[in-house]
């Protein structure tokens, strides 16, 4: 929690149910009866075992897959499809190679009917800014570096102005100097209230980094998924790796994993 703020609830998973159907009719459940409140102003991460549903849990929260039973609530109201407050960025960047960097995050505003192209190109480029991409806006994809990518892919999820940021594994395909610089950048600009979001919800397999971020850690089960605890990280930022109390963070996220 940030400031103190009362803990509203943004989203909501309720009793959800997910399973994957897989050929000859069999299932593989994914999540049984699993539950958890996102707050406003909240940055949240989520560490679970490899193939544990984390990726899934995400596109649930998306709206982007239904539960099988149980619902979801976004801002107080059931969320059935994708909506334009939540944005989502993946583990490799999903840009449209044919169109170029401007373009690419004003596809982001796509549902903001009411904004001319110039307005648009306006706010993508004020993004662009803000991810350190000037100069760049009439790059192609395949002319800029893998963290370039993924700060265009960061811009066009910011741009909509969405209340809810989900990012699944966002910095694990860059190299570990990008990789700590873009997350930082990201902490600072939410944490400055910079970022026109509400709340982040990060999944990682990196523990220290969740510590390092995150307001509150949920650890989820081998599957069928469910919550084996949930981590509040009372600690001053910037948070030092080097201190005591960090470690025992750490420790008490892998104890959870084990
Ligand atoms: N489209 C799909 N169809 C069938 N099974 C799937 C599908 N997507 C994922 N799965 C399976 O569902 C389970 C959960 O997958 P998911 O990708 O959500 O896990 P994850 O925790 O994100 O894994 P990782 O740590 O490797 O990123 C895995 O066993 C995976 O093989
Ligand atoms: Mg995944």
């Amino acid at each position: 929690m940030v400031h103190g703020k009362s803990a509203e609830t943004l989203l909501e998973l309720r009793n959800i149910s997910f399973s994957y159907r897989m050929r000859k009719g069999d299932r593989l459940l994914v999540f049984n009866d699993l539950s958890m409140v996102i707050s406003y102003a909240e940055f949240i991460g989520i560490a679970g075992p490899s193939g544990c549903g984390k990726s899934t849990l995400l596109r649930i929260m998306a709206g982007l897959l239904k539960p099988d039973s149980g619902e979801v609530y976004f801002r107080g109201g059931p969320l059935n499809n994708p909506d334009p407050r939540i944005s989502m960025v993946f583990q490799n960047p999903t840009l449209l190679p044919w169109y170029t960097v401007i373009k690419n995050v004003m596809l982001g505003l796509i549902h903001e009917k009411g904004l001319t192209d110039r307005e648009k190109e306006e706010r993508a480029r004020a993004f662009l800014d803000m991810m350190g991409l000037i100069g760049f806006e009439n790059a192609y994809p395949a002319e800029l570096s893998g963290g370039m990518r993924q700060r265009v892919a960061i811009a066009r999820a910011l741009v909509s102005h969405p209340d809810l940021l989900l990012m699944d594994e966002p910095f694990s395909n860059l190299d570990q100097l990008t990789a700590i610089t873009l997350r930082r950048e990201i902490e600072n600009l939410w944490l400055n209230q910079i970022l026109p979001i509400s709340s982040i919800v990060l999944v990682s397999h990196d523990i220290e980094e969740l510590v390092e971020i995150s307001d509150k850690i949920i650890v989820l089960t081998s599957r069928p998924s469910r919550v084996a605890g949930v981590i509040n990280i009372d600690l001053k930022r910037p948070r030092s790796r080097r201190s005591q109390e960090f470690y025992e963070y750490v420790d008490d996220v892998y104890t959870l994993l084990s």
